[in-house]
């Protein structure tokens, strides 16, 4: 069984035994709920270090105060297993308490690259996540930690992150993971019923469409973004949160596609705010 620790102190010790050890130290933070998505997290670190940290922890402050952080999913017996098989040494899973002690009042914010996409809708969003993942970053200290291109506005903030503030962490952001019909793996998929379930597959479906558009010339941003959403409005169940085009690097709004590019999208379908993306890579 995996050591499962739920306090800063224990992390803190485990990790400056392998130090001394000599071992390397992985991190993948997460709130848990796990699957095959994170579990593609966990295989890089494992197959990166000699040694995996994943966190399993709930933020509540990256949650707004009409959002999902009351009936957000938890599981972790489940999470604790897939950890194991995955070859993952150690779970650190704090309280809320453990991790913001009383008279709490510091925080990591961000201007820019958090203005668009999610930001808007999420205003205090990447606050919440920026602060966090200092946090795991100062507990853990790890060589590497890994995010998943999934949320591609996040992977962009914490690259910008760890260098504005010289945190000596590798970013290593890993390829989103897709069920078998396209739909792109999150815990949030666990609120779809079945109705709700095959009218989310509008959002990969839209993706591939974006892309077949964008490898066959199209480099208009106005135009890929009114094609998408258009595709996105033939399904009743879906509302629109955004489409948009930025540069990958600062998230800044884009005209024109080109290398570097990443077009995003977050759906409601039901009570489930869902993302999906694809970035036009470098040449
Ligand atoms: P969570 O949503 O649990 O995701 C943890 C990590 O798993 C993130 O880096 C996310 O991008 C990645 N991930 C989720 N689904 C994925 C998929 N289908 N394919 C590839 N990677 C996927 O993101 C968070 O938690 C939090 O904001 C956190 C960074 C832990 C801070 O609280």
């Amino acid at each position: 069984m995996i050591k499962v620790v739920h306090t800063i102190k224990e992390v803190r010790e485990q990790v400056k035994a392998w130090r001394t050890e000599g071992l390397s130290v992985g991190l993948v933070p997460t709130m848990g709920f796990l699957h095959e998505g994170h579990k593609s997290l966990i295989d890089s670190s494992v197959k990166d270090n000699d040694r995996t940290v994943v966190s399993v922890f709930v933020n509540p402050m990256q949650f707004g105060p009409s959002e999902d952080l009351a009936n957000y999913p938890r599981d972790l017996d489940a999470d604790a297993e897939l950890c194991a098989s995955a070859g993952a040494d150690l779970i650190f899973n704090p309280e809320p308490e453990e991790m913001y002690a009383d008279g709490f009042c510091s925080f990591v914010d961000m201007i820019g690259p958090t203005a668009e996409l999610c930001g808007k809708s999420r205003p205090i969003h990447f606050r919440g996540v920026c602060t966090v993942v200092s946090k795991l970053f100062n507990i853990v200290q790890p060589d590497r930690a890994y995010f998943g291109q999934k949320d591609a506005q996040q992977l962009a903030v914490i690259k910008r992150m760890v260098t504005d503030l010289n945190i000596p962490v590798e970013i290593i952001g890993c390829p989103i993971i897709r069920e078998a019909d396209g739909l792109a793996k999150s815990s949030r998929n666990t609120y779809l019923n079945e109705e709700e379930r095959k009218a989310a597959l509008i959002l990969s479906k839209t993706i591939f469409m974006g892309q077949e558009l964008v490898k066959n010339g199209l480099t208009d941003a106005a135009e890929l973004i009114s094609r998408m959403k258009e595709n996105i409005e033939t399904e009743p169940l879906a509302k629109i949160d955004y489409v948009d085009v930025v540069n990958f690097d600062d998230v800044s709004r884009k005209d024109t596609i080109g290398d570097n590019t990443l077009v995003a999208m977050a759906v409601y379908v039901g009570k489930a705010r869902l993302l999906d993306n694809f970035i036009i890579e470098k040449k």
